[in-house]
């Protein structure tokens, strides 16, 4: 059995990431590759559990300290690697993931002040330091972000994505760090374009994996 491949979708808010990795999950399967469509934090019953403690509110009580909420991104992680990632890839599937390790990088390291060296430590003991075989990093301006958040979320923001403007430009700027760094193979995409063409510059990411494929 040919191990699958792990694509990963990452960018700030609103940048299109869950609709495209929907197109790209239909891409795949009209090419007859099996496929796996997930997302971080979640994707199994505990990372979804630990999803809320992170995201909602209401469940957060008086807001978690940087470590505390780094710590918990990486057990959501290790739950969702060790029970649906790796099977899926050792069964032949490829994984699309909307969010991984990079968000962390780039949240918790890069906005949140605990830098990149402590995340890629913790990555190592949670997840064995698994990385993906391909990141595209979807980025979109500033401007374009707050209109396609005040559409999706209007007053309702989640704990992460209502914090400040400054926090997340530092989230943007560590993305830009990410993006040069050979250890995520990432890609970036200028998803200020319309969907179809965000999906065409996508499309041309993923087509040399499609071709090892069928070597
Ligand atoms: P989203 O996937 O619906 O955008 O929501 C996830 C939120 O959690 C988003 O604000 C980014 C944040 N996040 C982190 O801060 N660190 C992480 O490691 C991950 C996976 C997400």
């Amino acid at each position: 059995m040919t191990r699958g491949k792990f694509i990963v979708f990452e960018g700030g808010e609103g940048a299109g990431k869950s609709t495209q990795a929907r197109r790209l999950i239909g891409f795949l399967e009209e090419r007859n590759i099996p496929t796996v469509l997930t997302r971080e934090p979640g994707g199994t019953a505990g990372a979804e559990a630990i999803r809320t403690l992170l995201l909602d509110p209401p469940a957060i009580g008086e807001g978690w300290g940087s470590r505390a909420e780094a710590l918990l991104f990486a057990a959501a992680r290790s739950d969702h690697v060790e029970k649906t990632i790796e099977p899926a890839l050792a069964a032949g599937r490829w994984v699309v993931c909307d969010r991984f390790l990079a968000s962390s990088v780039a949240y918790q390291g890069g906005a949140g002040g605990l830098g990149a060296h402590s995340l890629y430590e913790l990555h190592q003991f949670g997840s064995a330091g698994m990385l993906p075989d391909l990141t595209l990093i979807l980025t979109i301006s500033p401007a374009l972000t707050r209109n396609r958040l005040a559409k999706r979320d209007g007053e309702h923001t989640d704990a992460i994505s209502g914090r400040p403007a400054k926090y997340h430009r530092k989230v943007a700027d560590a993305f830009a760090t990410i993006a040069a760094d050979p250890r995520h193979k990432a890609c970036s995409i200028d998803a200020n374009a319309a969907e179809d063409e965000v999906f065409a510059s996508i499309r041309a990411a993923v087509q040399p994996l499609i071709e090892q494929r069928s070597r």
